[in-house]
């Protein structure tokens, strides 16, 4: 069984991210995946609306979805995928090269992101809407 990790906080959760937990669950059969506690989003400087237990709760509901973890510090990959056993790590590629030094434990692998649509994006059109 091949077994895919992926990473982000999925905050107002949107196409974009429907598109690469679908792209990520293709390249295995279990995909797991670590959310941002609101902990984490504080020391990566961004504030999410929806409260790290709600993030969970929505993607555990995503049918590609088969655990969600939390993501806590920025170390934890290695000590995560020899836990796990995964084989494959997917990040979308505004990540590209940053994990590279995971190539040690497990393939890497980097999505193109799904163009137009971000959750810092729809924050500002939301904005701009109530503005209007
Ligand atoms: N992602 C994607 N396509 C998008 C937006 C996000 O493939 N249009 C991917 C990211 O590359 C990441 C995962 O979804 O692997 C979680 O991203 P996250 O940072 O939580 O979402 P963003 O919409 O990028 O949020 P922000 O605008 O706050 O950076």
């Amino acid at each position: 069984m091949k077994r895919v990790l992926t990473y982000g906080t999925f905050d107002l959760l949107h196409n974009g991210h429907i598109n690469i937990l679908r792209r990520a669950k293709d390249l295995g059969d279990y995909l797991i995946v670590a959310v941002s506690t609101d902990e984490f989003n504080a020391i990566k400087d961004k504030k999410a609306y929806f409260t790290y237990e709600e993030r969970k709760a929505m993607i555990e509901s995503v049918r590609y979805v088969d655990l969600v973890i939390p993501e806590q510090t920025w170390e934890q990959k290695v000590d995560d995928i020899k836990r796990y056993h995964i084989d494959t790590v997917v990040m979308g590629d505004d990540w590209k090269g940053k994990f590279d030094y995971l190539k040690e434990y497990c393939e890497v692998i980097y999505l193109p992101r799904t163009e137009g649509i971000s959750t810092t994006q729809i924050k500002e059109d939301l904005s701009d809407f109530l503005d209007s």
